[in-house]
């Protein structure tokens, strides 16, 4: 064995260690009876259901940590649609995790930040980082639900639909009977727009064709009024005719139930649709935000404007030819100490050098973490 190979060879060792480290202090954690006054809090502002400030979540794996997010603030007003974008990896079902506290344990681990959730129900705020598991199995489901790309996570097959659907509604809601419980979930399937909402509600998972699926998937998400859906790419899975109805069936509920979304996609075309406000996120960051009309009309930060020019028909868009951002996101075990979009910016000043830029506030909605954006507002 060469120099080289052992003195990697130690640094493995050394990784393996520092986590095993990190996995007994999250196990003694787990244990510990956390009181209340740990993770109540009081929201920012009263009109939020979720504030993401500064979080960091990490997965200590063998070959290293990786900062799969890495400070990231964003709101989630009450009633609206919040739109999360950006490529494979950069962090967005990581961040969604998160706010379910469903990561994978012991590797990943919420590491700083704060997430209030808005428990309207309870008249009070929680930190969601700090709740223990027995609130966190009421918020989830009861409050805040989440639907996943591929319905057969969620769905299990050896189950009636109705059978799921009941439990669901039984879960958060133990005053029913069972007629009564049965009704409600006929009634969720109906309003989802499944036609023959009785016999379907017989039916076991694979009789349904893959829309029906991300549609039951919808009514078990709605079963208990949540305040809170978070959308991982719900239409993803879905051929783009179906994927078309969803997105109509989601954003007519969004109307009737008065819930707020968070909207998880890579496809900017469903964000402009759909979503009321914009996170961008890069490598780990939210590199720009702002509302829908910030962020598609006036486009800052040069990821962002990569992104438009990669959709066809957007910010021109030449011919039928799909542009794509050149080279590589950064790897999330060893980011740079400057901004993660460098080595592809095609934008970069004298500045860029610097640590990675601070967001700034380019309006009251809109908001930026790029040096040269930020100086071109103040010159303007
Ligand atoms: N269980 C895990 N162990 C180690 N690293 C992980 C794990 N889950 C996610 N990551 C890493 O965290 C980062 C963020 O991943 P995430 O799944 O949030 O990306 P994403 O934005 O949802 O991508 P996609 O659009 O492909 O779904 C990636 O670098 C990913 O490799
Ligand atoms: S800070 Fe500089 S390198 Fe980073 S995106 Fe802005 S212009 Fe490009
Ligand atoms: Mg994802």
């Amino acid at each position: 064995m060469n120099t080289a190979e052992k003195e990697r060879n130690k640094r493995l060792r050394e990784v393996k260690k520092e986590n095993a480290r990190r996995y007994r202090a999250l196990k003694k954690e787990k244990k510990r009876k956390i009181p209340e006054s740990e993770y109540l809090t009081r929201m920012k502002d009263p009109d939020n259901i979720l504030e993401i400030d500064n979080l960091h979540t990490f997965f200590y794996t063998d070959v290293g940590t990786v900062r799969a997010i890495d400070g990231v603030t964003f709101e989630v007003p009450r009633g609206k649609t919040v739109g999360i974008v950006g490529e494979s990896g950069c962090g967005k079902s990581v961040t969604s995790l998160s706010v379910m506290r469903i990561l994978q344990e012991p590797q990943g681990q919420i590491t700083g930040g704060e997430i209030r959730f808005n428990q309207r129900k309870e008249n009070r705020a929680i930190n969601l980082v700090k709740t223990p598991q027995k609130v966190m199995e009421k918020v989830r489901g009861g409050e805040i639900s989440m639907i996943f790309q591929e319905p057969m996570t969620t769905l299990n097959p050896v189950f009636t639909i109705g059978r799921q659907l009941d439990e669901a509604v039984e879960l958060h809601s133990e005053k029913m009977s069972k007629k009564e419980v049965a009704e409600h979930s006929i009634s969720m399937l109906k309003l989802v727009g499944i036609a023959n909402a009785e016999g379907v509600y017989k039916m076991y998972p694979h009789e349904l064709s893959g829309g029906m699926r991300q549609r039951v998937v919808i009514a078990m998400a709605l079963a208990c009024s949540p305040d809170l859906i978070i959308a991982d790419e719900p239409t993803t899975a879905l051929d783009v005719t179906i994927q078309a109805q969803i997105l109509d069936l989601l954003r007519d509920l969004k109307n009737k139930i008065n819930a707020s979304i968070m909207l998880i996609t890579h496809d900017l075309g469903v964000v402009a649709e759909m979503a009321d406000y914009v996170v961008v996120m890069y490598a780990g960051r939210v590199v720009e935000q702002g509302t829908v009309q910030d962020i598609f009309h006036n486009p800052t930060h040069p990821y962002t404007l990569g992104l438009m020019k990669s959709r066809p028909n957007i910010l021109g868009g030449e011919g039928d030819r799909l542009y794509s951002i050149p080279g590589n996101v950064p790897n999330p075990v060893d980011l740079p100490n400057y901004c993660y979009f460098h080595n592809r910016c095609d934008q970069c000043i004298a500045e860029c050098d610097g640590p990675f830029p601070e967001m700034v506030a380019l309006s009251k909605t809109h908001k930026v973490a790029c040096y040269r954006a930020a100086k071109k507002e103040v010159q303007e």
